[in-house]
């Protein structure tokens, strides 16, 4: 053993180390707007950088993150650019990075209360602490029969919803049997797409989803959707779920909870909200009128990973009866027994999700809520929204452009009237310009832009040095028209 060479990192270079990484990631932060936003990389650009094989011997902390920059910040899309407009945000934040870095030092696995009672019940006060701030329906909290939890993604809340729904439907027998075919679910042909997923997933069959139209908001019909409910129940089907949306993918649509949550009532029909990135909007109560009707939910998620400053991944899902989603979920093998979780008096959120394993999300939403408090994230919010009108009512102004609709929330959808092709070539030319990034969809089959603002940097300047940019290429190419 004298011979023995410990390889590991000691607590020293830890902290030497630990602060050269803290330093890079201060001056990415104060250098990012010099970069350009999408990645320029050329597909296999970043692989052919790497040596083809692993090294057989350690190298030093300095030439590894020499390489970061070097080789991987090429290839990297700057999503926490203040220029950053495109898809949904998926924003982060000092307290959240450093919460996020808590969590990885203390390696903490909670997929039970008793290995690691902090992690669990952390994050039970967190989940509790969202539903006051957000105004959301009591019977969310954990006091009562309902209760959060931390999911990776909305798609995971989206798939444990509706296995909890498909077990209620089937009295649990879907569990044992498998399904047979005559579950029916309903959601709009505007909800993002990990519903279709789940729907696979689940084992419901593609064909047993039904896309229900939407008004000319994008949102749901709940005419349409009763009619739907009712030919399936007459051909012998059983409706059993139905997601709606508090701002869609494509144009930030949200669907009329209280007439929805009626018609799933009536037929007893789990009702699940998907708000994941317009959620954080309720934070200000002026805008809590996009959450109107919840109460009807059975289920409801949104993503502080998106809106609320808390890097990714952090999803908060919650049931309103906690007993139907952990008898559709739990299994509990010899080797977790354990005395606390036989009391009854522990949550042991390994029940709650698809995987055993659960990282401590709470801590960095902890950091975030406690750093900013629930004041200091309305004022980014409302400031996000507001920005987002201002750039709406510029497009409206000019006789070039047209909305799609008025932003309900901070996603404006737009178009050069110039038709899809002088839109697609403005969007090409935006992105690889590389000072903006922003996307686009398809509304009323036409190309349409979306300019999302909801990154924590971005200022005033941002939003009107990017309207100089689309108007400057709207210039451009018109000459060529
Ligand atoms: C409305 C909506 N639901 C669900 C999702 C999926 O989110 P996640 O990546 O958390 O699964 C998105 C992603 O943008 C979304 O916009």
């Amino acid at each position: 053993m004298s011979n023995y060479q410990n390889y590991h990192m000691t607590p020293e270079e830890f902290r030497r180390h630990g602060r050269q990484v803290v330093d890079w990631i201060a001056d990415y932060y104060e250098s990012i707007e010099s970069m350009p936003v999408l990645s320029q990389s050329k597909p296999g650009q970043t692989r052919a950088s790497l040596p083809a094989h692993p090294p057989e011997d350690g190298e030093t902390f300095e030439a590894i993150l020499a390489d970061v920059g070097d080789i991987i910040l090429p290839g990297v899309t700057h999503w926490q650019s203040p220029n950053f407009f495109a898809f949904f945000p998926a924003n982060a934040s000092g307290p959240a990075i450093l919460g996020e870095l808590l969590s990885a030092g203390l390696g903490v696995q909670g997929m039970l209360w008793a290995t690691s009672p902090a992690c669990t019940e952390l994050e039970t006060h967190m989940l509790d602490w969202l539903v006051e701030m957000l105004g959301l329906p009591e019977k969310f909290l954990s006091t009562g029969s309902g209760g959060g939890v931390i999911q990776d993604s909305a798609s995971s809340a989206a798939l444990c919803a509706l296995l909890a729904a498909r077990e209620r439907a089937t009295g649990l027998a879907s569990n044992e049997q498998g399904c047979d075919g005559s579950l029916v679910a309903y959601t709009s042909n505007q909800a993002h797409s990990s519903i279709e997923k789940a729907v696979k997933i689940a084992g419901l069959g593609r064909q047993n989803l039904r896309l229900v139209d939407v008004d000319d908001r994008w949102a749901m019909r709940p005419d349409l959707l009763a009619a739907q409910i009712k030919n399936d129940q007459q051909a012998g089907r059983v409706p059993f779920f139905a997601a709606a949306t508090v701002g869609t993918t494509s144009s930030n649509g949200l669907d009329p909870l209280p007439e929805i949550g009626n018609i799933c009532s009536a037929n007893d029909i789990w009702l699940h909200v998907d708000a994941a990135m317009a959620g954080t909007a309720a934070l200000c109560p002026e805008f809590r009128w996009i959450q109107k009707g919840l109460e009807l939910a059975d289920s409801y998620c949104f993503n502080p990973h998106k809106w609320m400053f808390t890097n990714f991944d952090c999803d908060c899902f919650y049931v309103a009866d906690r007993r139907t989603l952990i008898q559709a979920l739990s299994i509990l093998p010899e080797y977790l027994r354990n005395q606390a979780t036989e009391s009854g008096a522990v949550i042991d959120y390994r029940d709650w999700h698809i995987p055993l394993g659960r990282r401590f999300r709470s801590l960095k939403l902890w950091f975030v809520i406690r750093y900013y408090g629930v004041e200091g994230l309305r004022n980014h919010i409302r400031r996000h929204i507001a920005l987002a009108r201002m750039f709406a009512d510029w497009v409206a102004a000019d006789d070039r452009f047209e909305l799609a609709m008025p932003p309900p929330l901070n996603l404006v959808c737009f178009r050069h009237r110039g038709g899809d092709e002088i839109n697609q070539q403005l969007i090409n030319r935006l992105n690889r310009g590389g000072d903006i990034y922003l996307t686009h969809t398809s509304l009323h089959d036409r190309l349409t832009l979306r300019f999302c603002i909801g990154q924590t940097g971005t200022e005033q300047r941002h939003v009107v040095q990017a309207w100089h940019r689309i108007k400057g290429e709207a210039e451009a190419l018109e000459k060529n028209l």
